[in-house]
């Protein structure tokens, strides 16, 4: 029987380079609480937070994951928020989606305040919390903190740290750009619209994602209300989404990361959802599809499911109007409903001469339920 993906992972030599490019930057220690340094980015001096370096194990595996039960924490949330609001100050980005807070501590927030976090994140979609101390809490506390929304995904294929496979480290310099070996050089735009590991049976929901290094300028994440990109749809072309459902696959991300030598730490999985989701707490419906995960139409011959599914992504990709990005300051953490949203990186500045380095942890939610056009 041929190898599977994750068996086929890199022979040790192509790892070797892996490591070697790593130990060039000079990095030392694993600490849990790394040091607070908030000096000025120096490329000679190394990344600014060095225990988040990504880290890739070939040898890394994981088990397949388990379906659990979900009760989202938006449910329990008192809708005043006094918990989260109180000393905030807040700034939405625009009427569909995004809000800004200052004000106050991502870090500091009780459970009531994470229910509240649960709550506003899907109503806004999008959370930039700015001026934070998340980044200097420690690995324990920032675990803690994101699996009050759902037990969080150990990502399949992405750096993550030694110890800590919670952990998904976005990380480019001038020696590392996962971008260009992902996608190669020859692309008009390295623009990818997609939600995150929407191939898991129970895809992401509160996802919280803090900068550590960033480009001076450049760099912003972009993202889309796909609660907005369906109302946009007239009720008949609704109605003609309605029951239909789509495959979602971890396949070429897995064969991406072994033909580069990178790992593959559990076996990639293909996943049917609904076109439409309905959300657990505000009762909102998306549009579930995304240019990064979603394949083919289930049901659908291949041209008939290409030409819908290109058209959808044509929308989403299109509307700029019901699109924000959100930017990076020293401090920043953004928060998003990765069930409503899709999101693009920015590969717009130069890497030869910045870092950016963010880390991810994403916790799961619930199997998506079908969203069904109202009747009224
Ligand atoms: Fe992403």
């Amino acid at each position: 029987m041929a190898p599977s993906v994750a068996e086929k992972t890199a022979p040790a030599n192509t790892l070797d380079a892996v490591v070697n490019t790593v130990k060039d930057l000079k990095l030392e220690g694993t600490n849990d609480a790394p040091a607070d340094n908030t000096a000025a980015q120096d490329e000679d001096k190394g990344p600014s937070y060095p225990a988040y370096v990504p880290h890739f194990d070939v040898s890394e595996k994981f088990p397949p994951l388990e379906i659990f039960e979900h009760s989202d924490p938006g449910l329990r949330a008192d809708p005043t928020k006094p918990h989260l609001l109180a000393n905030a100050t807040t700034r939405d980005l625009s009427p569909y989606i995004g809000t800004e807070l200052r004000g106050v501590q991502l870090s500091e927030l009780t459970s009531e305040g994470l229910d509240e976090l649960a709550l506003l994140t899907a109503q806004r979609k999008l959370v930039v919390f700015r001026d934070q101390d998340f980044k200097d809490i420690g690995f324990e506390r920032q675990i803690a903190i994101a699996k009050h929304f759902g037990p969080i995904q150990r990502h399949p294929t992405s750096g993550n740290v030694p110890g800590y496979p919670e952990f998904h480290v976005v990380y480019r310099d001038s020696k590392n750009d996962r971008f260009r070996e992902y996608d190669g050089p020859n692309r008009l735009s390295r623009t990818q619209w997609h939600s995150d590991v929407s191939y898991e049976k129970q895809p992401p929901g509160t996802t919280l994602f803090w900068i550590l290094d960033q480009p001076a300028l450049g760099g912003d994440t972009q993202f889309l209300s796909q609660v907005e990109a369906y109302k946009r749809l007239s009720k008949e072309f609704r109605k003609r989404l309605e029951g239909l459902r789509a495959v979602h696959s971890a396949v070429a991300q897995a064969e991406r990361s072994a033909a580069s030598g990178g790992p593959v730490r559990r076996e990639p999985i293909e996943s049917e959802h609904p076109l439409v989701r309905q959300h657990p707490v505000t009762g909102e419906k998306a549009l579930y599809v995304n240019q990064g995960f979603t394949r083919y139409i289930v049901g659908y011959k291949k041209e008939e499911s290409d030409n819908l599914l290109n058209f959808l992504f044509d929308h989403l990709a299109k509307s700029t109007d019901l699109q924000v990005r959100a930017n990076y300051e020293p401090g920043t953490v953004v928060v998003w409903d990765n069930r409503l949203t899709c999101h693009s990186a920015t590969p717009d500045f130069e890497v030869s001469k910045e870092r950016r380095h963010a880390v991810r942890l994403t916790p799961q939610a619930e199997v998506p339920v079908e969203g069904k056009v109202d009747e009224d």
